[in-house]
């Protein structure tokens, strides 16, 4: 039997969700939920569990989408300011490198995803195998996204060429004009090629007025869980 790279694909996003969701979360916890293809099948065995195992979780959603999620699947629905620290963050990215600094937002959704990763006390990362690189620009070619308020965004693309960087306003599908992010935002993504000094980039493009903030989340993740081709879960922890 044939089987697809899709679908090998789809069943690594699935194993590692799976046992990421397995593995982290306990009763009565807080769980902050990621946005993207991944975090449904952790929303899936999440709900599954809750009800199962009677853990009463609550979760606070990233993006309309992880709010649409924690409803459709039957979980507890609650706020940062009802629960300021989260237990667990659980998340997908569009690449890791070897220090698990990750870039995030093809979805577009990385702002409110950076806030609930930085008021958690850990952030699981979910991925499949082609999300694992030894640096970030290696394999994910889409760029770093970056979130703009509209009105800046010219002089914000010009900056961005000054720092080297090819910039490049992301578009909506089936709608004329740029992407508007759940903020009302423009996205930006930048691409800066083989990325040596992440941190650095992060902290130039931070500097420049009207971002609200970039994909890049560094420093942040606590343990990776990649699914394999040959249906495996690699784990990957922080040093
Ligand atoms: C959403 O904007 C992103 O940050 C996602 O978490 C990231 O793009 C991963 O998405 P997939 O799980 O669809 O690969």
């Amino acid at each position: 039997m044939i089987i697809l790279t899709e679908e090998l694909i789809e069943l690594g996003k699935k194993n590692a969700a799976i046992k990421a969701v397995e593995e982290n979360v306990k009763k009565n916890m807080i769980i902050g939920i990621g946005s993207g293809s991944t975090i449904i099948y952790a929303v899936k065995r999440l709900g599954e569990m809750n009800k199962e195992k009677n853990l009463n979780v609550k979760c606070i959603p990233s993006s309309f989408q992880s709010y649409q999620l924690i409803i459709q699947n039957g979980l507890e629905l609650v706020s940062l300011e009802q629960y300021p620290e989260i237990d667990v963050d659980i998340d997908g990215a569009d690449e890791i490198d070897k220090d698990l600094n990750l870039v995030k937002g093809g979805g577009g959704c990385l702002v409110q995803e950076k806030i609930i990763a930085s008021n958690s006390k850990k952030l699981i990362i979910i991925a499949d195998f082609r999300k694992k690189s030894e640096k970030l620009g290696m394999n994910w070619k889409g760029g770093v996204p970056i979130e703009v308020i509209p009105m800046a965004y010219f002089p914000i693309m010009k900056k961005l060429k000054n720092l080297g960087g090819n910039p490049k306003l992301r578009m909506a599908q089936s709608k004329s004009g740029p992407l508007i992010t759940d903020n009302g935002n423009f996205i930006i993504d930048v691409d800066f090629g083989e990325i040596n000094n992440p941190k650095e980039i992060d902290k130039k493009v931070l500097f420049i007025p009207g971002v609200v903030d970039t994909g890049l989340f560094i420093g942040m993740t606590t343990k990776v869980y990649i699914g394999n081709r040959d249906g495996e879960v690699l784990i990957f922890n922080k040093k």
